[in-house]
Parts: structure tokens; sequence; C-alpha cells
């Protein structure tokens, strides 16, 4: 069910994440700010007489509301700037998952251990366990460790999907004969949802996306086992 705290974003699980969230923050902050200064002046225009029989310009108030939101706006654009690059930087990945988008399942290739491949289905809301996810459950789940650089590869083989994983700051489109490429970090263990999030036709919420963030021993274990 969903409470308050599902209003706002997902806890982060990779530092990536983490600093969308402070660039959230910083940027709504600005917002709030600007909304409360223009609110007040429109608020006491009501009670302006208007009266004032020598003003026929002003260029000192016309330069100043004209270069104070300029910087304003640079507040934003430099820190979403530096966000850009960061999320497009690879740092030497130790593991790549490939992922590729159908209509409407994912499957996944782990092409640096002798190639182990599955596809992953939601799983039908009648076949639920009590305790899982509707909609947000899948059949086989991606298995990957965590405290490691891992490497996503993502396409797809009919329309366009996206591999969305909003707890990892992870939004990639996955497109016919492209490969697109991002990386991420995952901090600690734990089961990380995500749905596809390119509108890829009638049953495109039925493609949820499930990484099980594991130890690397423990993953180690997983892959030789497949
Ligand atoms: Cu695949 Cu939406």
């Amino acid at each position: 069910m969903s409470t308050w705290a599902n209003l706002g974003l997902q806890d982060s699980a990779s530092p990536l994440m983490e600093q969308l969230i402070f660039f959230h923050d910083h940027a709504l902050l600005i917002l709030v700010m600007i909304t409360v200064l223009v609110g007040y002046l429109m608020f006491m225009l009501f009670f302006n007489k208007y009266i004032n029989r020598f003003l026929l310009h002003g260029q000192l108030i016309e330069m100043i509301w004209t270069i104070l939101p300029a910087i304003i706006l640079l507040f934003i654009a430099l820190p979403s700037l530096r966000l850009l690059y960061l999320l497009d930087e690879i740092n030497e990945p130790s593991v790549t998952l490939k992922s590729i988008g159908h209509q409407w399942y994912w499957s996944y290739e782990y092409s640096d251990f002798n190639n182990v491949e599955f596809d992953s289905y939601m799983v039908p809301t009648n076949e639920l366990e009590n305790d899982g996810f509707r909609l947000l459950d899948v059949d086989n789940r991606i298995v990957l460790p965590m405290n490691s650089q891992i490497r996503i590869l993502v396409t797809a083989a009919d329309v366009i999907h996206s591999w969305t994983i909003p707890a990892l700051g992870v939004k990639v489109d996955g497109t016919p004969g492209r490969l697109n490429q991002t990386n991420f970090f995952m901090n600690r263990p734990g089961l990380f949802y995500g749905q596809c999030s390119e509108i890829c036709g009638a049953n495109h919420s039925f493609m949820p996306i499930v990484i099980e963030s594991v130890p690397v021993n423990h993953f180690i274990k997983w892959i030789s086992n497949n």
C-alpha cells in the first residue's frame, strides 16, 4: 500500500541516485524561493495605487530583473551538467550485463560468464506468492554483486523499451539496432525493482525488472551454478 513515505523518490541504492536526489532537492529549493518571491510580488500588486506621474523608464530595474534570473538559472544548469557527465562516466566495470527488450519481457545475457542467458517475465497476478509484488515481480531475477562497478548494455529486438531502476538512478532506452550503455554501483544488498518506461505497446506495463543485489561471493556461487 502507498503511504506518505512513497510520495517522494525511493531511497537511493547507488551513489548516482544519491546525486540525483541532491540535485532534485537543490532545484526544488530554488523553485520554492522563486514561487514565494513572485507570489508575494503578485499579491502586493493588488494594494498598489499605480500612480507615479514621473515614471517614464526604469533602466536599472530592468537590468536587474533580466540578469538576476539568468544567474539563478546558472545555479541549476551547472550542477545539472555535472550530473550529466557523472551519469555518463564508465569506471572499469567488473561485470557486464546485456539486457534485451522484447514485447513484453526482458532477456538477459552475462557475456563475461560463459554466456549465461535467460528470459525474465512478469509473474501473473493469479500465480503471485503471498508476499509478491503485483505487476512488479518476475520469474527470473537478475543477480548482481554489490559494491562493484556494473555495466549495463541495453538494446531491443522489436520496438523501443526502457530499462529503468529508480533506486539505482538508471534509465536507458533499448532501441532496435542500437546498443546503449550505462553503469551503476549498488552500495547495499536488497531487491531493486523497476519497470520498462517506454510506451512499447498494449502490455507495456507488464515487463518489470528485478535486481537481486548480493555479496560478491554469493554472486560467484550463483553464476557458476548456471
Ligand atoms: Cu517495454 Cu514499455
